[in-house]
């Protein structure tokens, strides 16, 4: 058996060696795993013995665990169990020479690992701070029994172990921090690599629907600016274009078109968009006003200009002073009138009727014709000079069979107006309905389209319209019918009247005769520019 006393100076010396050896690889090895199995293996060596174990404690659990008493497998138990234990919980040295004979030891092991315990060396591990972080255990010494200075051997072996335990510990734990710090720097770069991604997107997006906004602006701007003009064919976006142009300028506008093209909508949207939109725009029905009446009418009357003149009364010119005046149908204007007219627009001012002092107004001409004036021109009827000074901006209105991609449009529009006034659900017209208006030719224009859809709407039944071609023939009367008809009218007032002798009232007279009302007889005289002048003349 060897002790301390026996031990010869050399070998203290290359044991001395040997332990510090251990010690720097020990403190070299960061690896925890490794370094248990360094210590491990150093230990047996250096102590002759047969094994050696290194039981960690678990505080937290509660727990020892060893990784190397058992080869690589890891063993965990109760940390008051066993010498182990007791060295962990006391910080005592254990030196027995026969673990069986010792009631802390803890069979168990060996009956687990069919290893046979016999002597056991085993002491804390302790450290710099004094801190117990587990139990150092040598077992069964080749010479028997564990001496002193293999307890002194030992006890530095484990100062040094668990320093190096202790740092790998710590090496371990910033490792695994480290390797968390990355992985939340690595997390949090994704994630704000998918926020910016995603950040692109709404940007991406938002500029796209800024563009679409930009497009639906300018769709409405050319579409809808003029919110009651219905259409997208190119023939009557280049009127609104124009319309846009002429607005804000305080040019006279010549509008010209067929009947039902939209010459009046037209001219409320000039006189809308223009800075006078604010003023009155006046409208004047040229050849609605009984030509004896067309001058008072348009530039008023003082008291007792004539017949009938009991009040003064300002004409239309004076009325729409800073603002516009439409002149529709400016082409039925009697040539007196036309002269007046002319002054007007030349100079600014007029008289009233029954005066010779001259009124000036500030108004905008916006005057609309159905009639080819040039040919008017050359029968005599209109004045050239009148004419050049009325189409400073000339405007021409489409027919509607030259902007055929409007007719579902403006159909669609007057469904919905007609059937949201009438009550009723209806949400379109069929294909063959819509092929045959397509094909139509609308002498009457966009009036004609409305009043057929309108009357469609009244005997719809389901949720589409019919139109077919017996309502189209019907509302394709031309203009110059309806004239005749008035013609045919006025012809027949007179016949009467002057058979009457121009006696309106009572039995005998010509209301009586032609089965209306004298009011409405003397109305009917008045818009037809009936007068008596004819009896008079003869
Ligand atoms: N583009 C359009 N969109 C919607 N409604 C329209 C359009 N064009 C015309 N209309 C409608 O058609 C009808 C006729 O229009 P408007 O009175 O302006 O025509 P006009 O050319 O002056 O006809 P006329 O020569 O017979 O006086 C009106 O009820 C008008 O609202
Ligand atoms: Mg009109």
């Amino acid at each position: 058996m060897d002790t301390t006393n026996q031990t010869s100076s050399r070998d203290q010396n290359h044991l001395a060696q040997q332990l510090l050896k251990i010690c720097q690889r020990m403190s070299s090895e960061r690896n925890l795993v490794a370094l248990l199995d360094l210590i491990a293996n150093e230990a047996t060596k250096l102590m002759r013995a047969d094994r050696a174990s290194l039981f960690l404690l678990d505080r937290e659990r509660g727990k020892l665990w060893s990784k190397v008493v058992l080869g690589s497998e890891e063993i965990h138990f109760d940390a008051c169990l066993g010498i182990a234990g007791a060295v962990a919980l006391t910080g005592e040295t254990i030196n027995v020479e026969d673990a069986y004979q010792d009631p802390r030891f803890y069979r168990e092991i060996d009956s687990l690992s069919g290893y046979r315990t016999q002597s056991l060396l085993a002491v804390p591990l302790r450290t710099n701070n004094g801190e117990i972080i587990g139990t150092f255990e040598v077992l069964n010494k080749e010479t028997g029994a564990f001496s002193k200075t293999d307890e002194e051997i030992l006890k530095a072996l484990a100062a040094q172990a668990a320093i190096s335990l202790e740092n790998a510990w710590l090496y371990d734990k910033m490792q695994q921090e480290i390797g968390q710090r990355k992985d939340a720097e690595q997390a949090l770069k994704r994630t704000a690599d998918e926020l910016q991604a995603a950040l692109a997107e709404v940007e991406q997006l938002k500029n796209r629907l800024q563009i679409e906004n930009v497009y639906l602006q300018e769709e409405i701007k050319t579409e809808h600016n003029f919110e009651e003009i219905i259409g997208r064919s190119a023939a009557l976006k280049k009127v609104l274009r124009s319309v846009e142009q002429v607005a804000s300028s305080d040019a006279t506008v010549l509008i010209r078109g067929e009947t039902g093209t939209g010459k009046e909508l037209v001219a409320r949207a000039i006189h809308n968009l223009s800075q006078r939109k604010n003023t009155p725009l006046v409208k004047v029905n040229c050849g609605a006003i009984p030509a004896n009446l067309v001058e008072s009418e348009l530039f008023g009357h003082e008291r007792g200009a004539f017949t009938g003149a009991l009040q003064r009364r300002i004409g239309r010119f004076e009325m729409a002073d800073g603002g516009t005046i439409f002149l529709d149908e400016v082409g039925e204007l009697p040539s007196e009138m036309q002269v007046k007219l002319l002054r007007v627009l030349q100079e600014g001012e007029f008289e009233r009727v029954g005066s010779s002092k001259p009124v000036k107004a500030d108004v905008r001409v916006i005057a609309a014709t159905n009639r080819d004036l040039s040919a008017a021109i050359k029968e005599g009827t209109f004045r050239q000079d009148l004419f050049y000074r009325l189409n400073v901006f000339p405007l021409d209105m489409p027919p509607l069979r030259e902007r055929k991609t409007d007719i579902p449009l403006l159909a669609n529009f007057f469904i919905n107006k007609f059937s949201k006034k009438m009550g009723k659900d209806i949400k379109g017209v069929s294909k063959a309905t819509l092929e045959r208006m397509e094909s139509y030719s609308w002498p009457g224009n966009v009036r004609e389209l409305q009043n057929v859809v309108e009357r469609a709407v009244v005997t719809a039944s389901g949720s589409t319209i019919e139109i077919d071609d017996s309502i189209l023939g019907a509302d394709s009367t031309p203009r110059a019918d309806i004239e005749a008809l008035q013609q045919v009218e006025r012809a027949h007032i007179i016949r009467v009247l002057k058979e009457t002798n121009w006696v309106v009232h009572g039995q005998a007279g010509a209301a009586a005769i032609l089965r209306i009302n004298p009011s409405t007889l003397r109305f009917r005289m008045q818009k037809l520019g009936i007068k008596r002048q004819t009896q008079n003349a003869s």
